[in-house]
């Protein structure tokens, strides 16, 4: 199975990256082949909802040009996508936003159909505030026709804090070597 793992944190070495990383060491502990795109390391533009998108004769295909042509591909060819993304504000990161709104071309496309979903999210306060940008994910994925796969809702503040929780870590890497 081929997974792709998004960060949407600014923060290297951060609670995102080490959790994300755990999952992708379970799964490619198992056989996996494993992606990672580090969003902070490409431009994603704003959705100027020119609806191009949703023009069957234009392939569905997106207009700006930008990191996201690169993103594109990346998504399409996977068979699990993990969504990682430190809660800020008790949403995503702007960066990840960016990239879920720029996910519309698969509402009339349905390239992503069928296809599962992980997401992962610290956050200071832990997994009590993550309601929302749960919901966020879930209603999103639904809307997709994705299904969600699971997800890992961890309580760590300074970077790398979560190394100090070995049980995240475990959770993280087990759901990685889980995957089927
Ligand atoms: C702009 C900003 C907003 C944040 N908002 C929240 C929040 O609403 N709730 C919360 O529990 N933590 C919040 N945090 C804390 C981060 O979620 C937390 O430090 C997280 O572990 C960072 O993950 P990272 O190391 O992967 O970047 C915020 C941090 C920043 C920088």
């Amino acid at each position: 199975m081929k997974i792709l793992a998004l960060i949407g944190s600014p923060r290297k070495q951060g609670n995102t990256d080490i959790l994300v990383n755990e999952i992708c060491r379970g799964s490619k502990a198992v056989g996996h082949v494993v992606e990672t795109v580090r969003l902070y390391d490409y431009e994603i533009l704003p959705c100027i909802d020119c609806r191009h998108c949703k023009r069957q004769e234009a392939d569905h295909a997106c207009t700006l040009k930008d990191g996201m042509q690169v993103i594109y591909p990346k998504l399409e060819d996977s068979d699990l996508i993990i969504f990682g993304t430190p809660v800020y504000w008790y949403g995503p990161t702007a960066k990840m936003k960016l990239l879920v709104d720029r996910l519309r071309p698969y509402i009339e496309s349905r390239r992503l159909k069928g296809k599962r979903g992980i997401v992962v999210m610290p956050s200071e306060e832990g997994p009590g505030c993550c309601g929302p940008l749960m919901e966020m994910f879930r209603r999103s994925f639904d809307y997709l026709g994705m299904n969600m796969a699971g997800s890992i809702l961890a309580r760590a503040y300074e970077r790398g804090e979560i190394e100090r929780s070995p049980e995240e870590i475990r959770r993280a890497y087990e759901l990685g070597a889980s995957l089927s």
